[in-house]
């Protein structure tokens, strides 16, 4: 039991690295929360500094979300059993929880989307391509990174319950809980929205 709670520490931890507010200081000397949206994630990044610095950006970030996974292989539960498969869904968790409220930073992090794009290719990689591809056509159809954050969220659920082949009961729910982390991840920007005043994401510059 000791080894599954460093594990879950671990994955917390890789979730915490703030990857755009480092890039943002240590190459650009800036606080990212303090621009464009405020939010220490990939899509802020992008907007205030630039795909050079953005692509990086999302990358770790996705990365810390698949290799919180491989965690599980330290954990003490044997490989290929629905324990081990369950643990590493919360270790997927706790990575976004570390994204969200990262340890490094004050616990303000991001929204977890690119992070939770990492664990959901480690464990549903066809869903989580079509929901990439949900995300990518809704956000440039509505100029709005968070819709297609927020749509991509909802189908993902979806794709993994009704797409062909079989999936465990387990990977299932975790479709939900993504779905729901998602939408109160972006508590500010549905109420932005609402309100017409969220931040639409032009190439090149930004409103
Ligand atoms: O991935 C986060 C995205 O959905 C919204 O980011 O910076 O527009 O609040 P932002």
């Amino acid at each position: 039991i000791i080894h599954s709670v460093y594990c879950l520490a671990g994955a917390y931890i890789l979730g915490s690295i703030p990857t755009s507010l480092w890039v943002g200081k240590a190459f650009y000397g800036i606080d990212i929360r303090e621009h464009g949206s405020g939010n220490a994630g990939a899509s802020n990044t992008f907007r205030v500094l630039g795909a050079k610095a953005g692509v990086p950006v999302f990358l770790v970030d996705v990365a810390k979300g698949w290799f919180a996974l491989t965690l599980a292989s330290y954990s003490g539960f044997k490989p290929s059993t629905e324990y081990f498969a369950l643990f590493q869904l919360v270790l997927g968790l706790f990575a976004f929880l570390g994204h969200v409220f990262p340890v490094f930073a004050n616990f303000k992090g991001g929204k977890g989307v690119a992070t939770l794009t990492g664990v959901g290719m480690a464990i549903h990689p066809f869903a989580t391509i079509f929901a990439v591809g949900i995300f990518l056509i809704t956000f440039l159809l509505s100029g709005y990174v968070s819709v297609g954050s927020l749509v991509a969220a909802i189908a993902f659920p979806i794709l993994v319950n009704f797409s062909f082949g079989h999936t465990t009961l387990s990977i299932a729910a975790f479709s939900f809980s993504v779905a729901i982390m998602i939408i109160l991840s972006h508590r500010k920007n549905i109420k932005r929205l609402r309100e017409g005043e969220e931040h639409r994401f032009t190439f090149g510059k930004s409103k």
